[in-house]
């Protein structure tokens, strides 16, 4: 399952890509808020920093025409700039315009199977279910995931399952069983995986038997 990192913070990516575990980036525009920055500058950093990795950058109007006339500037920051669309009829339709032309382009804020079914079918590279936010309204967000993996099996789609809106470590464990294509999630939740007791345990017993044999190495 492929790592991206749901964040606009440039030094988290960096981190997390020099430890080997990106291979994307996602924003969106309460990111790019969060962020504080300009939107362009920043999607074109990240590019950078993550150069041929897909980085997920969305466009913020709602008609086909402006959604057409924005993707045309962020879709010329980068060749992996993925231009992110809401799950709307008019996203639908620049989703397809978009990827007959060759760019990449993530289908967001999709709540049902039926809604990747549409995204699937306009040709979407990604669609990305909100899990937690299924989560918030007491419905189980990875019962999303899995009947989207099952439709999109029966008819081998293309679009990659790229699961968003993640919280926590059992989110991504879950979405790597059930067979997503990728996860994002913040890039704390990322370096939570890292975290076991036992592993902490076992680095204090090693260190302190080691203090006792009095050695150094080199
Ligand atoms: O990028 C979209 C998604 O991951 C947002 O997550 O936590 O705001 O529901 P959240």
């Amino acid at each position: 399952m492929k790592f991206f990192a749901d964040t606009a913070d440039t030094n988290d990516i960096r981190e997390l890509a020099d430890a080997g575990l990106l291979d994307g980036v996602t924003t969106n525009p309460s990111l790019i808020h969060k962020a504080g920055r300009n939107f362009l500058e920043v999607v074109a950093e990240i590019c950078e920093i993550v150069p041929g990795m897909p980085v997920s950058a969305e466009v913020v109007a709602l008609d086909h025409e402006g959604m057409m006339r924005e993707a045309e500037i962020v879709r010329k920051i980068a060749d992996n700039v993925a231009v992110k669309v809401p799950l709307t009829i008019d996203g639908l339709k620049t989703c397809k315009a978009l990827t007959d032309d060759g760019t990449m382009v993530n289908v967001t804020l999709c709540f049902s199977a039926n809604q990747a079914l549409l995204a699937a079918k306009a040709g979407a590279t990604f669609i990305s279910p909100f899990v937690g936010r299924h989560d918030d309204t007491g419905y189980d967000g990875m019962n999303l995931i899995s009947d989207i993996r099952l439709i999109y099996d029966n008819y081998d789609f293309a679009t990659q399952i790229l699961v968003a809106s993640v919280r926590h470590p059992i989110h991504i464990l879950e979405s790597a069983k059930l067979g997503a294509d990728v996860m994002t999630a913040p890039p704390a939740v990322i370096r939570q995986l890292v975290k076991h007791p036992l592993t902490d345990k076992g680095i204090d017993a090693f260190m302190a038997d080691w203090a006792k044999t009095g050695q150094t190495i080199g």
